[in-house]
């Protein structure tokens, strides 16, 4: 009796996530992004590019309120000199408390957010999202490419097929990478939008890919501290292990020898 009602539970489980895999999901290409693996690395100049994409483009709709000016000068980010990241700064206003009025920012503010109601904050999109389901394959999946959030950034930046709809007074754009396929978000990025010092490639491809990789950095701008701990940890655990067991052994040879 427990086992059938076991097995039925089962078998209502199995079709149930069947069930869920009808639903049809986007399809996200894995990206070889360099700050992936267990020695992966952000690259400085990739993090620039992606900054000034969304300086240039992204901000206008997006805040990012949870990075401060001074980050900009991380080791491990986009590592730029003080003075740049004042010069930066400076660009933009603030609205200070204090003064009751807005002035310069200065390195210690946040990314000032004059953005769009119905555009969300970006700080965190790079790991509130994932671009790879289903069946992972290994648990190693996540260690070695991650969950996806970049390349499903990556791939929404660059997933427009060029059809529009107006429903509901809105109108709303086609991707192919958006679950759903209809996104508010007017497609931002054209070939050779933002221009880049020292010049590189600027398509809509690798400008989703600079841009995305800038926003997993300011999702996660410790990455490389957390990736090099844990491998500390392990190359420890692992030489940790080795000594218990040969001091077990020795410890134990005598009474083993005895009988
Ligand atoms: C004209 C304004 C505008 C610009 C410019 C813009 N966005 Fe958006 N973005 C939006 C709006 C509005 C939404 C919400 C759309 C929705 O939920 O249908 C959105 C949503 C998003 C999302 C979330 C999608 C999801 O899964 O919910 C991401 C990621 C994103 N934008 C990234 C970017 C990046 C990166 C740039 C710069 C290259 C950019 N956006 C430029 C307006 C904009």
């Amino acid at each position: 009796m427990f086992t059938k009602t076991l097995l039925s539970a089962f078998l209502a489980l199995g079709l149930g996530t069947a069930g869920f895999a009808e639903v049809e999901e986007p399809e996200i290409e894995d990206i070889a992004f360099s700050f992936e693996g267990v020695f992966g690395k952000f690259e400085e100049e990739q993090l620039q590019r992606g900054l000034q994409v969304y300086t240039d483009v992204c901000a206008a709709c997006h805040g990012l309120n949870l990075v401060y000016y001074r980050n900009l000068g991380d080791e491990g980010g986009p590592a730029m000199a003080e003075d740049q990241v004042k010069a930066y700064a400076a660009q933009f206003e603030t609205f200070d408390p204090e003064l009751d009025d807005f002035r310069p920012a200065i390195p210690s503010d946040n990314f000032f957010d004059s953005g769009m109601e119905t555009a969300p904050d970006l700080s965190m999109m790079a790991k509130a999202r994932k671009g790879f389901r289903g069946p992972y394959g290994l648990a190693f999946n996540p260690l070695f490419r991650g969950v996806g959030g970049p390349e499903y950034i990556a791939a929404l930046l660059s997933s427009y097929t060029g059809e529009e709809k107006e429903e509901a007074g809105a109108i709303l754009y086609e991707n192919t990478a958006f679950p759903g396929g209809w996104i508010g978000m007017p497609p931002p990025l054209s070939d050779e939008l933002v221009e880049f010092e020292p010049a590189h490639k600027n398509d809509v491809e690798s400008m989703s890919e600079d841009v995305a990789a800038f926003l997993m950095w300011t999702a996660e701008p410790k990455l490389m501290a957390r990736k090099k701990a844990g491998l500390v940890a392990v190359l420890f655990l692992s030489f940790l292990a080795v000594m218990l067991y040969l001091t077990n052994k020795k410890i134990w040879a005598k009474a083993k020898r005895k009988d």
